[in-house]
């Protein structure tokens, strides 16, 4: 297992839609570390017709399962290579399964799980009103909506649904969830890594209560020095 020796090694772990990703661009933000999202790189190679993987991974994604471990974890440790990681990152959907876990902990030291915990009825009520634009912004036609309706605020693309974001795909995800989230949590559980957030509250206040336990932590990191 690698030690940690950047400051902000951070993973967000959650149910789909409990908000890891409108979390992680606030975090993003706030630190100046990458936000490192597989569920993004993803559909960047899902919608690149040159690119061989293209078909393979459409099929897995828009049916809810999951990608092979392997080609995703070859995906992360690219991108954590680059320079912009030297600080730290956020990964937003990495790890999910135990042998993702395991590799991860072959090539980074991760010191922070923050779980995004949301009950599976929240789930559905925020992907139900979901949009994306092409360029990765996300939106929510009650709890965070654009200006104007069917565009994007940041960027002026028009908003989708996401293919996966239907009540069938849901209940898909969500179990597969379910299936595989104790061996992480036991996991980064054992190594006192493990922080529980209420993701049932307002965006503003999931995010104040990450910031406050990163600041708890940091302080007193220093004092005991
Ligand atoms: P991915 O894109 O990672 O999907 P996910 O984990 O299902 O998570 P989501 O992106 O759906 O939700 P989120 O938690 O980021 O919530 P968001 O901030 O958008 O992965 C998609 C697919 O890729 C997988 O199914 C799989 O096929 C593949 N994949 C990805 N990673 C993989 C891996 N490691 N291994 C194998 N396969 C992998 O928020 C949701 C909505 O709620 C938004 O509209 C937002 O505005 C709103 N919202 C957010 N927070 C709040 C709040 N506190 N109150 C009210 N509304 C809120």
């Amino acid at each position: 297992m690698k030690q940690q020796n950047k400051p902000f090694e951070i993973i967000l772990f959650g149910p789909p839609a409990s908000g890891k990703g409108t979390q992680a661009k606030l975090l993003a933000d706030t630190l100046s570390i990458p936000h490192i999202s597989t569920g993004a790189l993803l559909r960047a190679v899902k919608s690149d017709n040159s690119n061989p993987l293209s078909k393979e991974v459409s099929d897995l994604m828009d049916n809810g399962k999951l990608v092979s471990d392997e080609m995703v974890s070859k995906i992360v440790e690219t991108r954590l290579k680059n320079d912009d990681c030297q600080f730290g990152y956020i990964l937003d959907g990495y790890p999910r399964t135990e042998d993702q876990v395991k590799y991860l902990d072959t090539i980074s030291g991760i010191g922070y799980v923050f779980l995004v915990d949301v009950k599976d009825e929240v789930v559905i009520d925020r992907i139900s009103g979901r949009r994306m634009c092409k360029n990765g912004h996300t939106w929510h036609i009650k709890y965070s909506p654009t200006e104007k309706e069917g565009i994007c605020d940041s960027c002026g693309e028009a908003l989708y649904i996401r293919d996966d974001d239907n009540k069938e795909k849901v209940k898909e995800r969500l179990r597969i969830y379910h299936q595989n989230h104790d061996p992480v949590l036991n996991y980064y559980q054992n190594q006192n890594k493990l922080i529980r957030i209420d993701g049932n509250q307002h965006i503003e206040g999931v995010f104040q209560d990450m910031v406050k336990y990163l600041v708890d932590d940091l302080r007193s990191k220093l004092n005991t020095k």
